[in-house]
Formats: C-alpha cells, sequence, structure tokens
C-alpha cells in the first residue's frame, strides 16, 4: 500500500478510536465536553498514535492491543496545544485554521478542557490496566504497567520543556539549551509513542532501544520542521499563525543557525533516523516513509 493511503487508513482508525471517547450527553458541563472535543477532532495529523500503532506492527498485528495507549497520547498532545495556544503562552488565535480553543469558549474553558484531555487520558490507561489485570497473561499487563510508567514520566518531560521554551523567549540561550528544550517540548512524546508500541507488543530490549534512536532523531526533525513552517509555512496549509515564533523572540533552530543550516540539519537528522532502522528492511518501510513525511511535511 501506497504511504499516504496508509497514512490515511491509520488516520481513520484512531479518529475512530477517538471518537468513541467523546461524551455526548446531555450534562451540566457539556460546554466543557464540547470544547474538549472540539479540539481532539479539530484535524490534528496523528502522528503519535500512528507512531506507536505502526511500531507495534513492527511485532504484531493485533493493534487492539495498544489502541488505549494510541488514544491517550493524542489526548495528551491535544491538551499541551491548547495550553500552548493560550495567552500565557504562545497566545495564538488559529490552530488546525480555526480558533484555537480560548479564542472558541474563552480562557477558563480553554484551561479545563485542557486539564479534562490530559486526565481523561489516564483514565483510559487506567481502565486498560484494570481490564489487563483480570483478563489478560501477566506478561501482557506488566508490558502496560511499564508503557504507563513511562508515559507519565514523558508528559513530564514535554511540561517541563514547554516551561523552558516559555520562560527562556527573548533570552540568548546555548545550542545545548535548544536541543535540550526540543529534546523535552516535543521530542519526549514523540519517543514516547515508538517505545511504548514496541513494549507493548513485547519486543526485545535491544529492539526498544535501536527505536528508540530512531524515535529521538525523528522527534527533533519534528521540531526543527515546526520551527521552519513557523517561518516559510503558508498559515492556510499550517492551519496556524505564520511568524509567530519570531514575534514572541523565541529561541528555534531558524533563529540560532538560519535557514540553510537548519535545513542541512533537518535532512541530516532525517537521514540518521532511516539509518536506525535499515536492518529492519521492508517491514519497517512506512517508518522510513514516516521520517521523509516529517522532512517535507508543509503543516
Ligand atoms: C504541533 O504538533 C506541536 C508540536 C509539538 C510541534 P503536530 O504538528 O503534531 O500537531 P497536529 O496535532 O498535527 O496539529
Ligand atoms: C508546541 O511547540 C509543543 C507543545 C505543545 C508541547 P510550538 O509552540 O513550537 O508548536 P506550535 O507551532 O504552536 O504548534
Ligand atoms: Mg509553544
Ligand atoms: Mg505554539
Amino acid at each position: 500500500m501506497e504511504f499516504k493511503e496508509q497514512l490515511k487508513k491509520y488516520q481513520n482508525i484512531v479518529n475512530e478510536e477517538l471518537e468513541k471517547t467523546n461524551i455526548k450527553e446531555n450534562v451540566p458541563e457539556q460546554v466543557l465536553n464540547n470544547s474538549m472535543e472540539y479540539s481532539l477532532m479539530a484535524g490534528g495529523k496523528r502522528i503519535r498514535p500512528i507512531l506507536v500503532i505502526a511500531t507495534y506492527k513492527l511485532f504484531k498485528d493485533d493493534i487492539e492491543e495498544c489502541m488505549p495507549f494510541a488514544v491517550a497520547i493524542e489526548m495528551v498532545h491535544n491538551f499541551s496545544l491548547i495550553h500552548d495556544d493560550l495567552p500565557e503562552v504562545d497566545n495564538d488565535d488559529f490552530r488546525h485554521g480555526k480558533p484555537t480553543n480560548h479564542k472558541k469558549f474563552n480562557h477558563a474553558t480553554a484551561l479545563l478542557a485542557g486539564d479534562g484531555l490530559l486526565n481523561k487520558a489516564y483514565i483510559v490507561i487506567s481502565n486498560e490496566l484494570q481490564y489487563s489485570s483480570r483478563n489478560q497473561y501477566k506478561e501482557c499487563f506488566i508490558n502496560k504497567v511499564r508503557a504507563f510508567n513511562e508515559f507519565s514520566k514523558s508528559v513530564d518531560r514535554m511540561i517541563a520543556g514547554e516551561y523552558l521554551d516559555t520562560e527562556l523567549e527573548g533570552q540568548h540561550i546555548s545550542a545545548q539549551m535548544l536541543d535540550y528544550i526540543h529534546q523535552n517540548k516535543t521530542g519526549a512524546l514523540l519517543k514516547l509513542c515508538v517505545r511504548m508500541g514496541a513494549i507493548l507488543a513485547n519486543a526485545p530490549e535491544n529492539d526498544i532501544e535501536k527505536l528508540s534512536n530512531y524515535a529521538e532523531a525523528i522527534g527533533l526533525a519534528f521540531q526543527i520542521k515546526d520551527d521552519l513552517l513557523s517561518v516559510e509555512g503558508d498559515s492556510k496549509i499550517t492551519g496556524k499563525p505564520t511568524g509567530n515564533d519570531e514575534k514572541l523572540k523565541k529561541c528555534t533552530y531558524v533563529s540560532m543557525y538560519g535557514l540553510d543550516k537548519t535545513k542541512e540539519q533537518l535532512n541530516k537528522i532525517t537521514n540518521d533516523a532511516i539509518n536506525e532502522i535499515k536492518e529492519y528492511g521492508e517491514k519497517a518501510e512506512f517508518l522510513k516513509e514516516l521520517a521523509l513525511y516529517i522532512q517535507n511535511r508543509n503543516k
């Protein structure tokens, strides 16, 4: 199957699973639920859950085993985006070509919708652990507990990265600090996705490590590309404002190295990622194409 076709297929699988978690019933807090659904279903690319699924599929085919974790990470991601757009953080008015959550609803609702999505992710995982502890083989349960443990620690890293990214706006920082921010605010969740896919599929430790190297590379590449799109992207395609990093004097790859060097680094890191999974051959074709997609995406 063509990469684009496969990507669409995975996006549809993820969207269907996410749709099931939306609370439609008429309750007093319905607007809060609508606000969570508004962001969750706004048209994200679903790269994180797709990474969980595609890595899982390197080892096993029964993807329903990894779906709760795939769904949960997309919830956390959308929590991070809602809070990232708030006036106190990046102060952005548009995402996915629509008003950001606080513009569509209000600031208090956006804050709480973020909190709600973060906690909902933990509900989904704890439900899965509860089920697994009663019904599944011990090995399967232990892998799920390990994935959960890594999940919570990676969310912690994402928040730390967001904090530094915000607090260090307008300051001169070192190249090491810039990488530290990128590795945490964006890299941590992407690496987690690959690791969870492998862990849940009961992959051998050396495979988990090799795939972690691939994930670290695409994690950094992902944020470098995001930095480039903030300068050169077409906001009609990205669905979010162009020039927002510069406006806030964010330290990015582009502000530190300039456009040409940034593109060189992006190409190098993407090649590194692809080299890490070479030995899996045809089986890892989708992960290879995904690294190239991250490098070349226009949204
Ligand atoms: C945007 O992530 C925020 C970053 C971590 C760079 P994505 O580009 O994956 O966001 P959506 O969900 O596809 O819009
Ligand atoms: C977002 O980073 C990272 C997280 C939300 C964790 P950015 O602020 O660079 O991403 P965009 O450009 O708003 O999507
Ligand atoms: Mg930000
Ligand atoms: Mg932002």
